[in-house]
């Protein structure tokens, strides 16, 4: 485990990181997951119940591919707005956006989640999908969240978890711990960021635990569901009318 930083340090950390590994951002999220984040991310946005006329928010939405899957459904909804703090995931983002002509739906933002540049109670659901363990302090970023949607909005978070079945899940960590960051290393030429990732998929809550931070940011009707034997978790929860 990494020492602990200060959220400062912490938080210019990540967003070097970021920049940092951005060109081999999608490359590598499909060979490391062998093309499973696809379908996570369209299993999270079947959870947003995306129709038409509705105004969504994707937190730490990187290289956009969340915003685009929320596009790309039919009829779209009609504003789809991607916020992150990485220029160079936005950037690649924004290009993504213009290479499948949904400009005209998906408008990307520089900002950080602990202080979204929004009004508040405007969105009818707002998803972050592996975004918020990265967050330098996880309640700031579930509040701003809470403060963006309408009353009766939906949060869907889409994280890392683990396998429940004890071999899965030793052969799990066998491959995050050890093999992954090895390859990301190998690939991405960042020194630390696939060492950060199972640090940072270990110190998250899981399951209940990361329900009851749902709960105590202001968020009710909470649940949520594993994938690929709790590789990841999606949650769920609504803003009170
Ligand atoms: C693992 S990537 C996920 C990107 C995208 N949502 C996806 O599904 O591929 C995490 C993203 O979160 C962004 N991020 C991390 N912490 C953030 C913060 N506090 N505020 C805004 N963006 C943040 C990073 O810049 C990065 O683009």
């Amino acid at each position: 485990m990494r020492a602990p930083h200060s959220n400062v340090t912490m938080t210019s950390s990540i967003h070097d990181m970021f920049d940092s590994i951005a060109p081999r951002y999608d490359f590598l999220n499909g060979l490391l997951s062998a093309g499973r984040d696809r379908y996570w991310r369209k299993m999270a946005v079947d959870e947003l119940e995306p129709v038409a006329d509705r105004v969504f928010l994707d937190v730490a939405t990187g290289t956009a591919d969340v915003a685009l899957e929320l596009a790309s459904r039919d009829p779209a909804p009609s504003r789809i707005v991607g916020v992150d703090f990485s220029t160079a995931m936005l950037r690649l983002g924004k290009d993504k956006v213009l290479a499948r002509n949904a400009q005209s739906s998906v408008r990307l933002f520089s900002g950080a989640a602990e202080r979204l540049p929004l009004k508040s109670n405007i969105f009818d659901g707002a998803i972050s999908a592996f975004g918020a363990r990265n967050f330098s302090n996880l309640n700031d970023g579930i509040r701003e969240i809470h403060r963006v949607l309408k009353p009766r909005g939906k949060i869907v978070i889409l994280e890392f978890s683990f396998p429940r079945n004890g071999f899965l899940q030793w052969l799990y960590r066998l491959y995050f711990g050890k093999v992954l960051p090895v390859i990301g290393r190998w690939i991405s030429g960042h020194k630390g960021a696939y060492f950060y990732l199972p640090d940072s998929v270990e110190n998250f809550p899981k399951g209940a635990a990361f329900s009851t931070v749902l709960e105590e940011n202001g968020f009710a009707s909470i649940s949520f569901k594993e994938l690929t034997f709790g590789v990841v978790t999606v949650y769920t929860g609504f803003k009170h009318a």
